[in-house]
């Protein structure tokens, strides 16, 4: 098998995924049409040409815009059974997704609106294919503690349904130490805790996500390598690192892909994962990820298979169903 056949070939898992981020331009005009809802472009190229972007935040505020739309259920089963499709495409058998609830709360689109439809696409797959799915929410950092505390409050009722809590958005001068008390909270619920860390901020923010939020993997982390103690405690303990290089890419943390540390951090054997982020948005989907590494890292067989284990090994998965697939 050649390095690029293993990557549409292995079974894999997502584990850093935004449904916010999958939403085409297509679907997205479709949407607004059947809601009424009026967007700054006239075609779908002219979308697609506004998705030139030199940071997080100037990425953030076209996301949020394009989020603007869904509004009702069938919105976000459309949204979500688009995704899932492309994942099915891609031979990803289980995906943790991410979904941001203030996004849509605070447009007076109810919580169970949001998770409800964001379901039945998840359930209909289940039952279509086999694919397996889980869910998170995720807390948007830019807004307050008090904001998190209350979408808390509004997940409960879905606790089963939700496996965890996230934490996204704007990451500098937005400290993990911000939301220690809610994750604290989320912890007490049972819920497992993840966190987006060392994207743009600096490993300090990678150090606080661990010893405050107390997460079980963190999301980027890429700038953990620029402090050797915290990698070798990422090592250590095989923290799981879910990295994505398109989006690390497309939003300008490394200029060249040549750059990006991720065969570097494999080859000393960090727990990392290749994810797609906010796919609609950067380019592309878990394969293309694969693919562009391949062909700048010149990744091996061996090594593709190894970060496609990493995805079942990090991912939150019964020990049955991770040997199954590793
Ligand atoms: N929300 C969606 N994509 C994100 C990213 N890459 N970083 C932080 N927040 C996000
Ligand atoms: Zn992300």
């Amino acid at each position: 098998m050649t390095p690029i056949q293993a990557v549409s070939r292995l079974p894999k898992a997502e584990l850093h995924l935004h449904i916010e981020g999958t939403f085409e331009p297509e679907l997205m005009f479709q949407i607004a049409q059947r809601n009424h809802i009026a967007i700054p472009y006239q075609s779908v190229e002219e979308v697609r040409a506004a998705y030139q972007f030199h940071n997080l935040q100037s990425f953030l505020d076209i996301y949020y815009a394009g989020a603007a739309v869904l509004r009702h259920e069938q919105d976000f089963f459309d949204l979500t059974y688009a995704y899932l499709q492309k994942c099915r495409e891609d031979n990803v058998v289980h995906s943790e997704i991410f979904f941001d609830p203030q996004t849509h709360t605070a447009r007076g689109v109810a919580f169970d609106t949001v998770i409800g439809g964001i379901r039945r696409a998840c359930d209909t797959a289940r039952q279509e294919w086999g694919m397996s799915t889980a869910l998170i929410t995720c807390f948007l950092r830019h807004l307050s503690e008090e904001e998190a505390f209350a979408t808390l409050a509004q997940a409960l009722p879905f606790r089963e349904h939700i496996i965890g809590v996230g934490l996204d958005s704007s990451e500098v001068g937005n400290p993990p130490s911000k939301f220690a008390r809610v994750f604290a909270e989320a912890r007490k619920h049972g819920f497992l805790t993840v966190a987006h860390a060392g994207e743009e901020g600096s490993p300090d923010y990678v150090h606080e996500a661990l010893d405050l939020l107390h997460v079980s993997r963190i999301d980027h982390g890429v700038r953990a390598e620029e402090d050797e103690a915290l990698m070798q405690r990422i090592i250590a303990e095989q923290m799981p690192l879910t990295v994505c290089p398109l989006s690390n890419l497309k939003l300008k943390v490394v200029d060249d892909l040549a750059q990006h540390n991720l065969h570097r951090l494999l080859q000393r054997g960090v727990l990392v994962t290749v994810n797609s982020d906010d796919p609609a948005y950067f380019g592309g989907y878990v394969n293309d990820n694969f693919t562009a590494l391949q062909q700048t890292f010149a990744l091996s067989t061996a090594e593709i298979a190894q970060l496609c284990k990493n995805s079942f090994q990090a991912a939150f998965l019964d020990n049955e169903t991770r040997q199954k697939w590793c």
